[in-house]
């Protein structure tokens, strides 16, 4: 398996991978029944390649096996999105969006580590038929190298399940905040996401990098 940036001419390959994978099988975006293809996550896949920091595990034969999206966030963003976030029409987006940015401003890492800048990895995937082969853990180790070469002192992660909190734990993550899932309520006091076993919360974590 390789291990390299993601080039341009290979995104909406990527864009593919995730329609088969992360778009369905993550666990909030499984939770939530989102439609697929979808234009708010499409974007937010594009937006965050842009910026040539993600990382791709790619076959001998020059399939993409597993992907890592990188992306930088700055003060005021999470503020930002979550306003914008407002003005789409898609619910089911909105349901799982509003948890992850309104718990990313309550971890305030800007003014908990003291930095003007954040390196977040923010898709992990791996195709089902190269599952359970360490291929999320060396594309966690190969988008840190990548952050650190950017510059970056402190890496973010919103790990939404087990297994993801348990690949970013073994390599050097810790945990900032957690959210369980049935905690996330409406007003009458109703799950609005019913997460599937064996996730059941929603870890911010970090690593210093530097
Ligand atoms: N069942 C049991 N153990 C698992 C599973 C599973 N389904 N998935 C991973 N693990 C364990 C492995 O046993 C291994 O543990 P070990 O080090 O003790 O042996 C460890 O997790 C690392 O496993 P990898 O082989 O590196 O993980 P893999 O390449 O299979 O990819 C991933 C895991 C990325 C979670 C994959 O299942 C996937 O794409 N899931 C759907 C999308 C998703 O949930 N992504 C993460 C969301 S959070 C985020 O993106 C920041």
């Amino acid at each position: 398996m390789e291990y390299k940036v993601i080039p341009e001419d290979r995104f909406d390959e990527v864009v593919d991978h995730l329609r088969s994978t992360f778009f369905s099988d993550e666990p909030l975006n499984k939770a939530a029944g989102l439609s697929i293809p979808n234009d708010y996550l499409e974007h937010h896949t594009y937006h965050t390649l842009e910026e040539n920091m993600s990382i791709m595990a790619v076959t001998g034969d020059n399939e993409i096996a597993g992907v890592i999206l990188n992306g930088s966030v700055y003060p005021g963003d999470y503020e930002e999105a979550l306003n914008i976030l407002e003005q789409d029409s898609d619910e089911k987006i909105k349901k799982i969006f509003r948890l992850l940015f309104q718990e990313s401003i309550n971890a305030d890492f800007f003014q908990r580590f003291q930095a003007d800048k954040i390196y977040e990895l923010r898709i992990l995937s791996v195709s089902p038929k190269f599952r359970g082969q360490g291929i999320a853990k060396s594309l966690v180790e190969h988008a840190i190298s990548e952050g650190k070469d950017h510059g970056y002192k402190i890496a973010k992660a919103d790990a939404t399940g087990f297994f993801s909190q348990k690949i970013l734990k073994s390599n050097g993550f810790n945990t900032v905040l957690e959210k369980y899932y049935d905690k996330y309520a409406d007003t009458r006091g109703e799950p609005i996401l019913h997460v599937q076993s064996p996730h059941i919360k929603l870890q911010i974590l970090y690593k210093i990098i530097d």
